[in-house]
């Protein structure tokens, strides 16, 4: 049985709440989870959905608002937004734990690739996780790819028959969300993990023109696979709210998807889990209503 405080960071995110439910779900553990949110609102609406968790306000560009939630607390899982400074938020949340002088472990949400610092987004991960490791915390780094979650994004043009989706014929292996949950808990409930890196993709290389078909099937209407131009993807994030730099990163990754520099399918996720991992087809079949 594990009496461990485990402070979760970004917890009203995707990731966030799909590692509460995960851990919540776990019959052989008695930690405490701290789910650490930036509003009274999220707070509440995290109470109401688990009811046996702790909440804590905190924020992220306030390094004071950290030492309370800190309290106690054995195991962290530090999940950065999306937002430009992911390096000051990781330094924030690195600097508060190692002042704690209570944790044991240090769970760090990164980015597939991020060894490679080839594109902004792993230079930004990869930066919170050099900080972390010459921190003297024992840490993990969970390096996920691009969640199947993501094609919710693009349902309005599927439901319309067209997965406009700019990586060209490049593959890679979409990650379910669920999944990264279950990782993080059993990495927050188990040992092993110390000093590591795990890299996590989803379980089968896809080009587009096989997620448009996977639309296809499971929608049971023509979904066509259309690779617009950078400038037309670049147009279409902005139009829809994306900021500059974050448009120009999702171009940067779109790019390494087309030239097949993430096509390949890591073993990690599966030995986490022992278990295969979700599929793109059991995805969409699961959330089918979104698509039609
Ligand atoms: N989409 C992908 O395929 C993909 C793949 C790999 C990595 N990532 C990145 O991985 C990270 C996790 O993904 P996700 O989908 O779980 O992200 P998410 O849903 O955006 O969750 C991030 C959380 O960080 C919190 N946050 C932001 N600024 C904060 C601050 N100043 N203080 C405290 N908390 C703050 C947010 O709080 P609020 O709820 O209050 O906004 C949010 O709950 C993100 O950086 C994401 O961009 C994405």
């Amino acid at each position: 049985m594990n009496n461990d405080t485990i402070l979760i960071i970004g917890a009203a995110g995707n990731n966030g709440v799909a590692t509460i439910e995960a851990l919540t779900n776990k019959q052989n553990t008695n930690s405490t989870i701290r789910a650490a949110v930036r509003s009274v609102e999220k707070a509440n609406q995290l109470k109401q959905k688990f009811p046996s968790i702790e909440t804590v306000l905190i924020d992220l560009d306030k390094p004071d608002t950290l030492t309370e939630a800190y309290s106690g607390v054995t195991k962290v899982f530090m999940i950065p937004g999306n937002i430009e400074d992911r390096e000051g938020h990781a330094k924030n949340a690195i600097d508060a734990a190692v002042k704690a002088n209570t944790v044991k472990q240090f769970l760090f949400y990164s980015v597939f690739g991020a060894e490679y610092e080839s594109i902004l987004f792993s230079r930004q991960f990869r930066a919170g996780e050099k900080y972390l490791e010459q921190s003297g915390l024992n840490y993990t780094h969970l390096r996920t790819i691009f969640f199947q979650e993501n094609f919710f994004g693009w349902a309005d043009g599927i439901k319309q028959g067209g997965l406009y989706f700019g990586v060209r014929d490049g593959r890679f292996a979409p990650l379910n969300v669920a999944d990264i949950g279950e990782m993080a808990a059993n990495i927050l409930t188990t040992s092993g993990h110390d000093n590591k890196a795990y890299n996590i993709t989803g379980p089968e290389l896809l080009s587009g023109a096989d997620m448009a078909k996977v639309f296809t099937n499971v929608t049971g209407k023509e979904v066509a696979y259309v690779s617009p131009t950078t400038e037309q993807t670049l147009d279409s994030l902005l139009s829809t709210g994306w900021a500059e730099w974050q448009a120009q990163g999702m171009l940067e990754l779109f790019e390494v998807f087309a030239t097949d520099q993430a096509a390949i399918i890591s073993p990690d996720g599966e030995k986490l889990l022992g278990r295969p991992l979700t599929t793109l087809q059991e995805f969409v079949t699961n959330n089918k209503a979104a698509f039609i």
